[in-house]
């Protein structure tokens, strides 16, 4: 995979400024986890979380941080990062996220095609967002650019014969006549689409 790939990959606008920092080198990875690890467990012991978490998911996290996460409960031991970033300000500001949002998905697709595996995280963004501002600046984005989720990335460990079976029907919502039928007559049953 080649950097034109990973920016020729979808947004949300066409007028879109979105960047991405991708961090290849193992030890840089390593580098701002060790900047941001020991801030977010002092916090931790006095109940400081990020937005979304708290003593009990705190907790849930660091159970598994020897086991799936191999010790690195920030990164899940991925050896490369990738986040897509984008200045986010004033009246397109929600724009901006929904970009980083599918060039990220963009960015997973694109990982999986090759034969990489990835990880979507929100979490640790949320650490270097709002923990350690020092971690965050080892990565060089600007301080108003929107960095929601971090792609974990590499040749995966484990292989999967294929994804996660899940039953995602009633999650579908799709209109229809009162009847049930669409009048087409071509699809009258979700059964018949997935
Ligand atoms: C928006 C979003 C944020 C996520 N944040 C994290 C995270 O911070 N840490 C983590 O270990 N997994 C996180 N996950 C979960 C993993 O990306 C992945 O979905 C999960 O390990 C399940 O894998 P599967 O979908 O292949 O079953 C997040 C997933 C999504 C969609």
């Amino acid at each position: 995979m080649n950097g034109s790939a990973g920016a020729a990959a979808g947004d949300a606008t066409a007028a879109s400024q979105y960047e991405y920092t991708v961090i290849d080198d193992k030890s840089r990875v390593r580098e701002i986890s060790n900047e941001a690890y020991p801030v977010m467990d002092a916090d931790a012991k006095k109940h400081i979380y990020t937005h979304s978490f708290s003593d009990f998911f705190y907790s849930k996290m660091k159970q598994s941080e020897k086991t799936v996460r191999k010790g690195d409960l920030l990164f899940c031991s991925a050896p490369h990062l990738f986040i897509a970033h984008e200045k986010c300000v004033g009246k397109w500001a929600e724009d901006s996220k929904a970009n980083c949002i599918v060039a990220t998905a963009y960015f997973e697709l694109l990982c999986n095609a090759y034969g990489l595996g990835t990880t979507i995280m929100s979490y640790p963004s949320e650490v270097l967002n709002e923990l350690a501002p020092e971690a965050r600046a080892i990565l060089n984005i600007p301080k108003d650019h929107y960095t929601g989720l971090i792609v974990g990335f590499g040749y995966p460990e484990i292989e999967y014969a294929r994804g996660v079976q899940k039953d995602r029907r009633k999650k579908i919502h799709r209109w229809s006549y009162d009847d049930g039928s669409d009048k087409s007559g071509a699809w009258n049953s979700m059964d018949q689409l997935f």
